[in-house]
């Protein structure tokens, strides 16, 4: 049996990930790949318990390295328990979100930096990367009216923190192309979504034609 693909897709808040990744798993499953849409954090029922405590957190919140950990502990469940055995069993994962999200938040933003995210993804997750990463784009301005348009004044404790931390979010994702461009497919998301959906086909068409 092929092992199966795995893609992520990444983004700050309100790029249309969410979408993006539902219909990329319902286009592949046209084309009739089994495919696991899943989101992070969460994808299990402790990895989702956890995401309850991230975004709505007790007391007066997590400190950055608590946090760190805590999204490493809800991505092993998530990646021992859902993610390797479908890829194992020949499905395709699609993934709102993964280890690059806690590397641009906790990492980048948080200032816990990127060393410590990805030794903590080595011990929780023995290091897995998906095999293509869509890094979905959309301008701070679009997304401001698109997250009024979506949450009101409501936000999660990430969400709701401020423009500066967002712009350094969205600054560690373009880092990480820089570094890495071959890991990652740049998506300009500043469309309606099925031309964004259409730019997202046209990126995995490679991974199509390659065996696992
Ligand atoms: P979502 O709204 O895209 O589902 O993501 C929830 C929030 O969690 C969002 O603000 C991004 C944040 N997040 C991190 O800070 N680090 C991570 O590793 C992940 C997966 C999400």
């Amino acid at each position: 049996m092929n092992r199966g693909k795995f893609i992520a897709l990444e983004g700050g808040e309100g790029t249309g990930k969410s979408t993006q990744s539902r219909l990329l798993a319902a286009a592949l499953q046209e084309g009739g790949i089994d495919v696991v849409v899943t989101r992070e954090p969460g994808g299990t029922p402790g990895a989702e318990a956890i995401r309850s405590l991230l975004l709505d957190p007790p007391g007066d919140g997590w400190g950055p390295r608590a946090e760190a950990l805590l999204f490493a502990a809800a991505r092993s469940d998530h990646v021992e328990k859902t993610i390797l055995p479908s890829l194992d069993a020949g499905k395709w994962v699609v993934c709102d979100r993964f280890l690059d999200s806690s590397r641009a938040y906790q990492g980048g933003a948080g200032g816990v930096g990127d060393e410590v995210v990805l030794a903590l993804h080595t011990i929780g997750s023995k290091g897995l990367r998906p095999d293509l990463t869509l890094l979905v784009q959309v301008p701070p301005a679009r997304v401001a009216a698109r997250l009024a348009e979506r949450d009101g004044d409501t936000s999660d404790a990430i969400g709701g923190r401020d423009a500066s931390y967002h712009a350094d979010v969205a600054a560690s994702f373009s880092l990480f192309v820089e570094q890495e461009p071959g890991q990652f497919a740049v998506i300009d998301g500043d469309a309606a979504p099925e031309e964004v959906h259409k730019r997202i086909m046209a990126a995995i068409a490679p991974l199509l034609d390659t065996p696992a």
